[in-house]
């Protein structure tokens, strides 16, 4: 087989999926530039092939298989979201020698570690930039920026949604029941707004975020869990005077504990919860829908980033990076056979 294209199929034609298009589609020359071959994206997946979509163009099809099974499909990016049936395309994917990007910090959160390990295994690339602080390029920057450093302490706010409504109480006096409507009127909250008012949406995204800090793994009952719903309008009036304002933190570090006989063990605290907080404090200058990371690292000492966390275009941003370092390996890999004398 000679393949003159880097062939994609998207699981998910939504928000991030549509915005991926968009993405590639207003950066074409740029993308030409980099690569030696076109990207296509051969096919979507999607629930309703009726669903009106604002992206046009794309073949979409109801059937997983048409992109699992498709043998010229190089990489799955999947944005269809949650963990079933996702978790069993993503490993199908991954066992069939396809590469994967996917943006899901619930998948990664709780089978991050096993699908790393299937990808390892079969010498394929999962990405997935786009899971964590949407737009804000953070785990790359992980990876590669700080490869050579230590990380020592996370601080974040990791999800737009709470912010928007602890920001919408503390600056409009709103209480959280107006402060959400109003989220979920501007789009930035789910209809079942649990996941992100809870702080489990925090918490996966925590859970990755100590993966690529400290090269150690919790699982998400493993970090200390409250949410917002309990904010009072009367406590942040009685902060205010303070100089204090809620935010919905997600926290972790490394801590040594003394086993008996053993020497020192290492194990990450984490927690998520809300924390009252002053001006003094960088985080505090995260507001509304934006997110927020503060690192402490061994050598570089306080660093500190601020962006949009999620949107179509910010996350589809991000997943498009990684559908590009995935795009390099695979042209790089095909190369090497053909210089090899084979066709690939
Ligand atoms: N939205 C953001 O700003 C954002 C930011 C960061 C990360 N993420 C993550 O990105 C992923 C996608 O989010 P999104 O906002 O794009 O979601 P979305 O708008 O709800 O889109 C989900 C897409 O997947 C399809 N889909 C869902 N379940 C399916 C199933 N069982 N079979 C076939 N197709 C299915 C849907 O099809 P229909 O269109 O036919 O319903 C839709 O096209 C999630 O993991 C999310 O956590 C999102």
């Amino acid at each position: 087989m000679v393949y003159s294209a880097v062939n994609i199929g998207l699981l998910g034609f939504g928000t991030v999926g549509q915005g991926l298009i968009e993405g590639i589609r207003w950066n074409k020359e740029k993308l030409e530039e980099q690569l030696d071959e076109p990207l296509i994206i051969k096919k979507a997946l999607v629930r309703s092939l009726e669903k009106e979509r604002y992206v046009q163009g794309i073949d979409l099809t109801a059937s997983p298989l048409d992109i699992l099974n498709d043998p010229e499909i190089d990489i799955v990016v999947e944005v269809m979201g949650n963990e079933h049936p996702t978790y069993a395309y993503v490993k199908q994917a991954l066992l069939s020698g396809k590469h994967v990007v996917t943006a899901n910090k619930l998948l990664l959160a709780k089978h991050g570690v096993e699908l790393e390990g299937i990808a390892r295994h079969q010498g394929v690339q999962l990405l997935y930039e786009g899971s964590v602080l949407g737009g804000i390029p953070i785990l790359r920057t992980i990876q590669h920026g700080l490869s050579g450093d230590r990380v020592e302490e996370i601080r974040g706010i990791l999800n737009g949604t709470t912010n928007y409504i602890l920001t919408q109480m503390v600056e409009s006096g709103q209480s959280y029941e107006t402060a959400l409507k109003a989220a979920q009127a501007a789009g930035y909250a789910e209809s079942d707004p649990t996941m992100d008012v809870s702080g489990l949406d925090t918490a996966c995204k925590l859970v990755i975020l100590c993966r690529e800090c400290f090269k150690m793994n919790i699982r998400i009952e493993d970090v200390e869990l409250s949410g917002i719903q309990d904010v009072t309008l009367e406590e942040i009036k009685n902060k205010q005077i303070e100089g204090k304002v809620p935010k919905l933190m997600a926290q972790a570090g490394i801590v040594k504990s003394e086993q008996p006989l053993n020497d020192a063990v290492k194990k990450i605290e984490a927690k998520v919860g809300v924390e009252w907080i002053g001006k003094e404090d960088v985080l505090s200058q995260v507001t509304g829908v934006d997110n927020g990371l503060a690192l402490k690292t061994k050598l570089v000492g306080e660093l500190f980033w601020k962006g949009p966390g999620a949107g179509g275009l910010a996350t589809g941003g991000a997943v498009l990076s990684d559908v590009l370092e995935v795009a390099r390996y695979v042209l790089l890999s095909r190369n090497q056979y053909r210089s090899q004398g084979q066709h690939f």
